[in-house]
């Protein structure tokens, strides 16, 4: 396990400017704008974590993996939800193994005392330590991604313990001591904006807020995943998508929405987008009964009937 000194920026993925890891990114199939390649690139600069805010199906986790793939560095996830502790997220003594060697220790002859001081040194060494993902991300001698997805999800008590290791890049473990990164991780923290982050958290990151992207670079995002869809279905699925989260929905459709709308377009062969094909597939990209209703009679209203050709928004 690695316990030499951080070299910040040594192992950095190098990229010479933020366009330069923009044009990085879109090569490994993740569209950025240019805010997001440039709190990328000043957080791989700085050494410094970011925290990503946003609506869900934007692009927070996929940055994280994308960055993974443009460095070819490991990606380290780390999921929360509530209750996730230490344990889970750090390290964990692997009791089980403790035990067994224990109870081999007790199985030899009488010096009892001498030999369980040394059972004891023993027990705490780093061969009886379980890597969480935090510890891994530490610890790990080739530098790695680290993706900590959806932080709003655990107790103000849970930012406590990533602070040390946010902003020193270290681990304290009280049995051994002090686990120093060797390689500097590039570091993304998500959250869906569901609670308030402590300042202390958020003063260790630089912050990026994803929002719904402008409608030239969602068709391309469409277009990307769903190529074979006719370039004019995007088009106007894009507009009609925009139009929705215009209105006021519990749950505005995303990206990932846009996405799975076009895939469905496609299969069903659509040709266009009227009105009964919106209705037939409103279900993809408004997931609550109320919206369903407000939006069928809001948007729907506007598209044209089958076969009287496209109509005005
Ligand atoms: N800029 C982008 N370029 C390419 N694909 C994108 C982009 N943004 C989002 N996507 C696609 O949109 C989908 C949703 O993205 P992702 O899962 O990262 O959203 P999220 O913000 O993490 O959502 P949640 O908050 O629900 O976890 C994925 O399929 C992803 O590939
Ligand atoms: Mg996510």
């Amino acid at each position: 396990m690695a316990v030499d000194q951080a070299k910040p920026g040594a192992t950095a993925a190098g990229a010479e400017s933020a366009e330069a890891l923009g044009a990085g990114l879109e090569a490994v199939g993740y569209l950025p704008s240019d805010t997001v390649s440039l709190v990328s690139y000043l957080a791989i600069q700085m050494g410094k974590p970011v925290l990503v805010e946003g609506p869900a199906g934007v692009g927070k986790t996929e940055l994280a993996k994308a960055l993974a793939r443009h460095t070819g560095r490991e990606l380290v996830r780390l999921q929360c939800y509530e209750g996730l502790d230490e344990a889970k997220a750090l390290y964990e003594w692997n009791y089980k193994k403790q035990l067994l060697r224990i109870q081999t220790g007790a199985a030899g002859d009488g010096q009892a005392t001498d030999q369980w001081d040394s059972v004891s040194d023993n027990i705490f060494s780093e061969e009886f330590l379980l890597e969480r993902p935090l510890l891994h991300a530490i610890a790990s001698s080739d530098p790695v991604v680290l993706l900590i997805d959806e932080i709003d999800r655990t107790a103000h008590e849970f930012e406590a313990l990533l602070l040390e290791i946010l902003s020193d890049f270290q681990v304290s473990i009280p049995e051994l001591g002090r686990i120093e990164a060797r390689t500097h991780p590039i570091v993304l923290l998500t959250s869906n904006d569901s609670r308030e982050l402590t300042e202390a958290l958020k003063r260790r990151c630089l912050y990026l807020w994803l929002d719904y992207p402008a409608p030239e670079r969602e068709l391309e995002i469409v277009r990307l995943h769903v190529p074979e869809l006719d370039e004019q279905v995007a088009k106007r699925l894009v507009e009609i998508v925009r139009m929705v989260r215009e209105l006021d929905v519990k749950k505005p459709p995303s990206i990932a929405e846009s996405i799975d709308w076009a895939r469905t377009l496609l299969l069903l062969g659509a040709k266009q987008i009227d009105r009964e094909t919106f209705e037939q597939t409103l279900s993809i990209i408004v997931k609550h009964r109320t919206d369903l209703d407000l939006v069928a009679e809001r948007v729907g209203v506007k598209l044209a009937d089958r076969g009287a050709g496209p109509a005005g928004a």
